[in-house]
């Protein structure tokens, strides 16, 4: 496998997985279940701590694995290693102030005595996608194990080796054999009968909404009830009010747009201006745009990374293409042919305009740096606009009047939703303080990755009474 940032650039051979490699790692997971669900608070939690730690301290190491492997930025790959330590962080704390979700209900009648607890499921399938490779492998994965399920964890196919380094991290954690089983290759190949294996009792998946949907639909069909927690994708809108301040707004929707170059469920794909500053809003955007450095992540000054993919690029270059004949491209769609580039998979980040609505440039996810930008004669459209959507992951508002803020607060579709930020517009959650999760088509239990209701998702609840 190669760096996308540099196709010369080799990082590694790596297994590809079959139904016989699933067969082996559901069966050792399956083994290593009832002991598992025995260890105590503290014991679970010491692990996971110890694994933050060392995690700590291979932060450099680790960050620079993500960024020659997915291409991300030194920023991005700094903090996607940051929120997996911060999952851990979280979970493990979580986990241990519930004192791990056992309480006494005291006595219901005289003589009966009553536990009421969360119990683990048994072994849980956790699928991860490319763009935040140890954030989510880490998070997802931590989520099942802490609460006490073993897990079968399918990393995805071009980001195996960080997946390979957190399996070791945690080994050295102190995580017993069989635990966590990590089984690389491909969503058919290797997803698809992981999913569908007899002793899989949940899924816990990140992913786009195709293949989430699909998962569940198997998971259901097969007449399993555990859960299928699915993390799914998103087209972000966001609102410019005549009273923002544009400069934010412009900044706020730049990085949200093209940070990762649009390669993130939460990246802001479309934005809804009030016509009397969408030119000058335009413009700025445009000339921002022309400004990124695009390039690998070894250069420092990067903030454009290439795409993951030929995939990728061929979705960029039709998309880009349809854009041409069916509105106005303001800067971008061009791949980047340029020397030293050229062994990578760069593109421009990508403006357009007049692009109607209801046309699927504006309504499915690309997961490219590709913004859409629409006019709208107030805050009730673009309300309107923005919730017109089958998706409900993130979404904006720039606006200095608190009658909007609030009115937008109250009426947006949107698991995520964020004021005046113009660090992104849409993008960069932190764990615990902005837990995140999507609403309609963007997610399937409505709960939320690093927030307070998450781990309860990966147990079921048992009554215990016993007459004394
Ligand atoms: P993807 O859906 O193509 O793949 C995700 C994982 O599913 C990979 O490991 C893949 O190999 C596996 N897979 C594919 N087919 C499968 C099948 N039939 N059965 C089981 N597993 C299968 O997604 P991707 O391209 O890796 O990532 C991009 C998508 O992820 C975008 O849609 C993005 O919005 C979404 N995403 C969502 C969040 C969130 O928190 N909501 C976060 C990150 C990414
Ligand atoms: N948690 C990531 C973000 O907020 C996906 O951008």
């Amino acid at each position: 496998m190669t760096s996308p940032g540099n196709q010369n650039l080799e990082i590694g051979e790596f297994a590809e997985g079959s139904e016989r490699e699933v067969e082996a790692a559901v069966s050792a997971a399956k083994a290593a279940a009832p002991d598992w669900e025995t260890f105590d608070v503290d014991s679970r939690v010491e692990i996971f701590q110890n694994a933050a730690d060392i995690m700590r301290d291979r932060k450099y190491e680790l960050a620079a694995t993500v960024s020659l492997e997915n291409g991300k930025n030194r920023t991005e790959a700094m903090a996607d290693v940051d929120e997996a330590i911060d999952f851990l962080d979280f979970y493990s704390s979580e986990f241990e102030r519930a004192n791990g979700y056992e309480f006494d209900t005291g006595e219901p009648t005289p003589g009966q005595h009553t536990t009421n607890l969360l119990r683990p499921y048994g072994v849980f399938a956790v699928i991860s996608p490319f763009n935040f490779p140890m954030a989510l492998f880490v998070g997802m994965s931590a989520g099942a194990l802490i609460t006490g399920n073993t897990v079968v964890a399918k990393p995805a196919s071009t980001t195996p080796l960080v997946a390979r380094k957190y399996v070791d991290i945690l080994e050295e954690a102190g995580l017993p054999d069989g635990v966590l089983n990590l089984v690389m290759g491909g969503g058919s190949d290797v997803g698809q009968p992981l999913v569908e294996h007899e002793d899989v009792s949940g899924v816990a998946f990140t992913g786009s909404r195709g293949v989430g949907l699909h998962i569940q639909e198997s998971f259901m069909e097969l007449g399993k009830r555990g859960p299928v927690i699915a993390e799914l994708g998103g087209k972000n809108p966001v609102i410019v009010s005549d009273t923002a301040d544009i400069d934010e707004a412009v900044e706020g929707v730049k990085n949200g747009a093209f940070s990762f170059s649009g390669q993130k469920c939460s990246a802001t794909s479309r934005v809804y201006v009030y016509e009397s500053v969408i030119d000058e809003f335009t413009d700025k955007l445009v000339t921002e745009a022309e400004e990124l450095t695009i390039g690998p992540a070894t250069d420092r000054d990067t903030f454009v990374s290439p795409l993951i993919n030929d995939g990728a690029l061929e979705d960029y270059q039709e998309i880009t293409e349809q854009a041409r004949n069916d509105g106005t491209v303001h800067t971008g769609g061009n791949v980047v042919t340029d020397g030293d580039l050229d062994a990578g998979r760069f593109v421009e980040p990508t403006v357009v305009t007049d692009i109607p609505h209801e046309h699927e440039l504006a309504r499915e996810e690309h997961f490219l740096p590709f913004v859409t930008i629409h006019p709208v004669s107030g805050l009730e459209e673009g309300i309107e606009k923005s919730n017109d959507s089958e998706y409900g992951l993130c979404a904006g508002l720039f606006s200095t009047d608190e009658t909007e803020i609030d009115h937008w607060f109250d009426e947006i579709e949107s698991g995520m939703c964020y004021v005046n930020r113009n660090q992104s517009a849409t993008t960069g959650a932190l764990v615990q303080a902005q837990p995140f999760g999507g609403w309609k088509f963007s997610g399937t239990t409505g709960k939320f990755a690093g927030g307070y209701w998450y781990l309860q998702q990966f147990m079921r609840e048992q009554s215990r009474t016993r007459v004394e």
